[in-house]
């Protein structure tokens, strides 16, 4: 299955790992593109200690693991964010993909040095803005998946969105198999974007504990946390002793915002993530970790999603 943004990227299947910040460093991005797919390096925002040179050694190196294009994700509220646009400018990578934030300011640079610009979206209105502001495509991500989320779920935002512009589509957001694949592209997606499924493989490199708790949760057990204490956006993750202790917050007054504010950014660190410390760490997961009950290997995940693509499409009913 061959689509307008397999030819437009220079990839096989069209299917994104969603960029997840302290999760998708240069292995399993690596894993992603050696597939047929597209991995998506995630530098993080100002939570991530990473600095422009950095980033640039982990393209150079991304770049002796892999031959096929791969993209980077950019937080466009990043203190980092104007070091990070020149250095993927000056290396060339294939394709930025932007959360947290507005792009406007730097997409003119971008596409003048080549890069595809592909905007994470919540709706309607905010893909048009981004195609008239030249946008190669954009990822409509709805509120089942992980990470930083808006309120409106995938079913409903993605035909808004696809009705609503020209370039291509990308699904993301509840997303974990062909199936989902099929009624993405039955919905006028070009392709689908996921982040829990690939974050639960043999190619991420998370702590195996984190794996497991993940694996074990049921689909209520993703619950949004509201990041900025009732004023969004939210970040929906696994519920844990932190996500009980948040949400306690949440139900409380106002002048517990700073604590609740102090408390959520503590609890968003990498290395307690690293260390494994799921009661103390923010570790975001989408709702289909309910449905996953495995790890695959990337390669594993993209064969069996383009096998099962296959069979939904070829069994649908003709009415
Ligand atoms: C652990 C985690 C971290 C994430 N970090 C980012 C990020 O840094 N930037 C971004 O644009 N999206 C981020 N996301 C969203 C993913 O790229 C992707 O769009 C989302 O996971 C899709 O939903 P799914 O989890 O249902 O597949 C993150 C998701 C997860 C699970």
């Amino acid at each position: 299955m061959y689509t307008d943004i397999c030819s437009k990227i220079g990839i096989q299947y069209p299917i994104f790992q969603g960029a997840m910040t302290f999760v998708t460093d240069k292995n399993l991005v690596a894993a992603v593109s050696n597939a047929g797919g597209l991995g998506i390096f995630a530098p993080g925002d100002d939570s991530s200690k990473g600095d422009a040179a950095w980033l640039r050694e982990e393209i150079r190196a991304l770049r002796k693991m892999t031959d096929k294009p791969f993209g980077v994700n950019l937080a466009m509220r990043s203190s980092k964010i104007a070091s990070f646009v020149d250095v993927i400018c000056e290396e060339n990578v294939r394709i930025i993909t932007s959360g947290g934030g507005d792009p406007t300011e730097h997409i003119a640079k971008l596409k003048e040095a080549g890069v595809l610009v592909c905007p994470v979206v919540p709706d309607a209105k905010t893909a048009l803005r981004m195609e008239k502001l030249g946008a190669d495509m954009v990822v409509c991500s709805g509120m089942e998946g992980g990470g930083f989320v808006g309120t409106v779920s995938t079913m409903v935002s993605l035909p808004q969105v696809t009705a609503a512009v020209k370039i291509p589509v990308i699904a993301a957001g509840g997303i974990y198999d062909g199936r989902g694949m099929a009624a993405a592209i039955a919905m006028g997606a070009s392709g689908v974007q996921m982040g829990t499924r690939f974050m639960l493989s043999t190619d991420c490199t998370i702590p195996e504990n984190v794996k497991t708790a993940m694996l074990a949760a049921k689909s209520k057990e993703a619950v949004a946390v509201d990041a900025m204490f009732r004023r969004g956006p939210h970040l929906r993750c696994l519920k844990t002793q932190i996500v009980t202790d948040l949400q306690n917050y949440e139900n409380g007054n106002d002048a517990q915002s700073a604590v609740y504010m102090e408390r959520f950014a503590a609890a968003r660190d990498e290395q307690l993530l690293r260390d494994g410390k799921v009661d103390e760490a923010l570790l975001p997961m989408g709702e289909v970790a309910g449905a996953i009950t495995e790890l695959r290997s990337a390669k594993e995940i993209i064969d069996s999603m383009m096998e099962e693509y296959k069979a939904a499409v070829s069994t649908m009913p003709q009415f």
